[in-house]
């Protein structure tokens, strides 16, 4: 089935259109837009509609999504987890964190939870790096990690 937006998320595309000089420059935020409308990933329907509305050839915005590790080029989980792994967080045991998550969830480091719910990722600084060991999950940071507030976030998402 193809890709559409729907009304209000239709308004939300022409408001961002009219912040930026030209519909390219628009690419990266109308690409959110549509991977939160698709639910969290950006499929080769996704990749067209966004071409056409913004004039661009497929292969531009396919591109875009290649490079850029937020867009998700497959289906993902409910909530998305990312343990940060650089310098700060790995000498304050984000190692640590990342094998708990993957115990704890029943799955590797790129793949979602058997349940669908949570897929787990690694990231580079997340630019919180006073509060190491951190991970963000979907929109939200968390500090100063150990493993049982980590337990205590995982059993908030799979609920
Ligand atoms: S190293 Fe983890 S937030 Fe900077």
């Amino acid at each position: 089935m193809a890709f559409a937006l729907n009304a209000e998320q239709n308004q939300k595309l022409e408001q961002i259109l009219s912040r930026y000089p030209n519909k390219m420059a628009a690419c990266i935020p109308v690409l959110h837009l549509c991977q939160e409308a698709n639910a969290s990933w950006v499929s080769d329907d996704v990749i067209e509609f966004v071409a056409k509305r913004l004039d661009l050839p497929t292969a531009h915005v396919k591109g875009v999504v290649t490079f850029y590790t937020l867009f998700n080029q497959k289906p993902v989980g409910k909530h998305q987890v990312w343990v940060c792994r650089t310098l700060s967080c790995a000498l304050r045991g984000s190692d640590k964190i990342l094998e708990h998550c993957e115990k704890r969830l029943g799955c590797h480091v790129g793949e979602t939870s058997k349940d669908g719910k949570v897929t787990l990722r690694t990231a580079e600084c997340l630019a919180s790096c006073g509060s190491a060991p951190m991970m963000q999950v979907d929109k939200t940071y968390y500090e100063n990690l150990t493993v049982e507030q980590v337990d205590r976030i995982l059993d908030t998402l799979v609920r």
